[in-house]
């Protein structure tokens, strides 16, 4: 097993205490994705799907806000509160399907199509935010499509496993960016239907960003959060979740009497880690909230370029009362 290199001389006893204790000190708000670990997870003023973060980051009104996810979430966050100093635990954090989309690609990729619109999923830069019409989540894609008319033509990007998955269940013929999540598209059919006939008695949860037959064979599908409160009031006792291990915590949490089995990479462990996400540990998040820095900087053109997709989604969302 890789041997975790220390950079701080705490234990994690000590790191969660210091965190909490800095967090007061600085007016801090610490955000955290679902698919952060569990001691992360437990120290955030707020755990959620993309949808749930970015609504927490646009009501924020803090000195810092410390944002446990990965870059083109703190972004968001930094976008919707410029004037906010945004950090982010480890700027390595990326996300594949971010990265999938370069800006100047894009570019030309759009210049193809004059005639259409452009609805980019949230997991996105922000370069490519200043060029989307409007931003989505998992948790709103859907309803957000549908609040265009049928004839609308679409772009959407950058994931086309989520784009498929949308054009199937609208009737939708959207042109699709060709970008996956790494984490999500790797996920087997073979290894889910060896997993159901292992546990009869278990209903498969899919997040959207899998594969169209991962899909298929889904009792349910679902952002983070909507996969979580199916757990929460579905009758079922067992459940195969086809997505990031992260969930497991809050959803053991919440239903501690279920029993939940992610589907895995490989026989290697029993589970489907982000790598990006797992780049934030206690020391990084306690260094980064000591030092204020690594932080989130981004020009003012492109802020005000991005902000206005964003703040549409938002608006779209809460006439739907897909957010509070
Ligand atoms: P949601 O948080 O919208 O469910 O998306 C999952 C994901 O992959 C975030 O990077
Ligand atoms: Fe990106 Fe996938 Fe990781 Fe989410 S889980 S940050 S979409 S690579």
């Amino acid at each position: 097993m890789k041997k975790e290199i220390r950079l701080t001389n705490y234990s994690d006893k000590e790191l969660i205490e210091l965190i909490k204790e800095i967090k007061k000190q600085k007016n801090v708000l610490l955000l955290a994705h679902f698919y952060q670990i569990p001691e992360i997870q437990d120290l955030a003023d707020y755990v959620g799907d993309s949808l749930g973060l970015a609504q927490k980051a646009a009501q924020s009104n803090v000195d810092i806000i410390v944002f446990a996810g990965v870059h083109f979430m703190a972004e968001t966050a930094k976008i919707l509160n410029p004037k906010t100093k945004v950090l982010l635990p480890d700027l390595e954090a990326g996300c594949s399907l971010a990265e999938s989309c370069p800006k100047d690609k894009f570019s030309d990729f759009k210049a193809n199509y004059p005639d259409h619109m452009v609805i980019s999923y949230i997991n996105c830069s922000a370069d490519i935010k200043t060029m989307s019409d409007v931003i989505c989540t998992s948790g709103n894609a859907v309803q957000l499509v549908e609040s265009f008319s049928k004839d609308k033509k679409i772009i959407f990007a950058p994931d086309k496993n989520l784009g498929g998955y949308i054009n199937r269940i609208t009737g939708r013929n959207m042109v699709l960016w060709d970008g996956t999540c790494e984490v999500h598209d790797i996920l087997s059919t073979e290894t889910i239907i060896n997993l159901k006939i292992e546990n009869t008695d278990a209903k498969l949860i899919a997040h959207p960003e899998c594969k169209a037959a991962v899909l298929e064979l889904a009792d349910y599908v679902g952002s983070t959060t909507a996969m979580l409160n199916f757990t929460k009031n579905d009758d079922s006792q067992k459940y195969i979740v086809a997505t990031e291990t992260g969930i497991l915590h809050q959803m053991r949490k919440n239903s501690p009497n279920k029993e939940f089995i992610i589907v895995p990479t490989d026989e290697t462990c029993s589970c489907n880690d982000c790598p990006y996400m797992k780049l934030n540990t206690l020391e990084k998040l306690y260094l980064c909230m000591k030092n204020e820095k690594p932080e989130i900087k981004l020009s003012d053109q492109v802020i005000k370029m991005a902000e206005k997709p964003i703040r549409k989604m938002l608006d779209i969302s809460k006439k739907m009362n897909l957010v509070k």
